[in-house]
């Protein structure tokens, strides 16, 4: 046990927002050179989680005094009618990043559409050149969420380097990109990786020799204090919808990890909400900011 029970929780609004005051100015001095960064946020349909991701996304937007350019399709909106506005998207030169929100509805292939962003645009980091890129350990677009994990260890001065870390999740956009981040030979990674999945067997051996342990599977409150090592730190990448009827809403939002047990054996830890959430909308800006510093200065 922690003893004195005073895990560091990691503080991912704080983080966030140092980060996003660190763009505040260099956007600042872009907008004075008439480079104003630009990102297109596309929406299909009306998912309740999907609106409310892109309406944050859009706020955020605008606070920094980043062009935000909606494009909100009806959820019948054909692929063709999609693939055409990414392909206007990707010639505009106001438009220096893409985001579209997943999921799409499923008479569109996710595949299709993210292929058919140009990789210099894909602020998201789900393009598969900019994927290879980061397995590669090469410049690239990092996808928000697992470079968020990543600035959030190195932020709270949590060394990777030697680290074993173990990931449960292998989505293509958290559990794959974070292990291909962390394990590359950089500073900032440098870590032992190994991921685990719904088909991993006896689970609780790899997670509880984790020096880091990433929860990133969707399912809430599975990661009990017995499945965690003493002293460990823990990432909780999930956000879960469970009924409380204590709750004016009559719901709350968990993490995959349970909170309050863990809490009392780890070094350091973060919440959900306040903890990956904020960092991932950070990301994006920063690769949205990234995407305009490209953009070759006019003569
Ligand atoms: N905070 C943020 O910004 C942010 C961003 C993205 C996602 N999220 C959250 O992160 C969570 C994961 O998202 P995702 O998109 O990566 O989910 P996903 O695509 O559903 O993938 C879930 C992964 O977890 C594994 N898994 C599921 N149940 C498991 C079990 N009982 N034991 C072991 N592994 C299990 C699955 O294994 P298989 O591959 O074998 O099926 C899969 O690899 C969700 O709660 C999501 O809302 C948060």
């Amino acid at each position: 046990m922690n003893t004195n029970k005073t895990a560091r929780i990691i503080d991912g609004k704080k983080i966030a927002s140092a980060v996003l005051e660190e763009l505040r100015g260099e956007i600042a001095r872009m907008r004075a050179r008439n480079l104003v960064p630009g990102l297109a946020v596309v929406l299909v349909g009306n998912d309740p989680a999907s609106e409310v991701y892109v309406r944050s996304k859009r706020k955020t937007c605008a606070d920094l005094g980043v062009n935000s350019f909606a494009y909100d399709l009806p959820a019948n909106c054909t692929e063709k009618r999609l693939l055409k506005l990414i392909e206007s998207l990707n010639v505009d030169a106001r438009v220096h990043g893409i985001l579209v929100q997943m999921p799409l509805p499923k008479h569109i292939s996710e595949k299709k559409i993210l292929e058919a962003l140009s990789p210099e645009k894909d602020v998201d980091g789900f393009h598969p050149v900019n994927v290879g890129r980061l397995l590669n350990g090469e410049e690239c677009f990092v996808s928000c969420t697992p470079a968020g994990c990543q600035t959030l260890l190195s932020r709270s001065g949590i060394k990777t380097a030697g680290k074993h870390v173990v990931i449960v999740g292998r989505s293509n956009i958290v559990g794959k990109p974070l292990a291909a981040l962390l394990m590359q030979k950089s500073e900032d990674a440098n870590a032992t990786v190994t991921v685990c999945h719904s088909k991993t067997r006896n689970m609780s051996k790899y997670t509880r020799d984790a020096d880091i342990l990433v929860a990133a599977m969707g399912v809430p409150e599975f990661i009990k204090p017995a499945m965690v090592r003493e002293g460990a730190v823990v990432i909780d990448v999930g956000v879960n919808r469970i009924p409380d009827p204590t709750r004016k809403s009559g719901n709350r939002l968990v993490g995959d990890v349970a909170f309050a047990g863990v809490f009392k054996k780890v070094r350091a830890i973060t919440p959900v909400p306040g903890g990956v959430g904020p960092m991932t909308i950070a990301m994006l800006m920063k690769n949205t900011v990234k995407a305009a510093r490209q953009v070759p200065a006019k003569k």
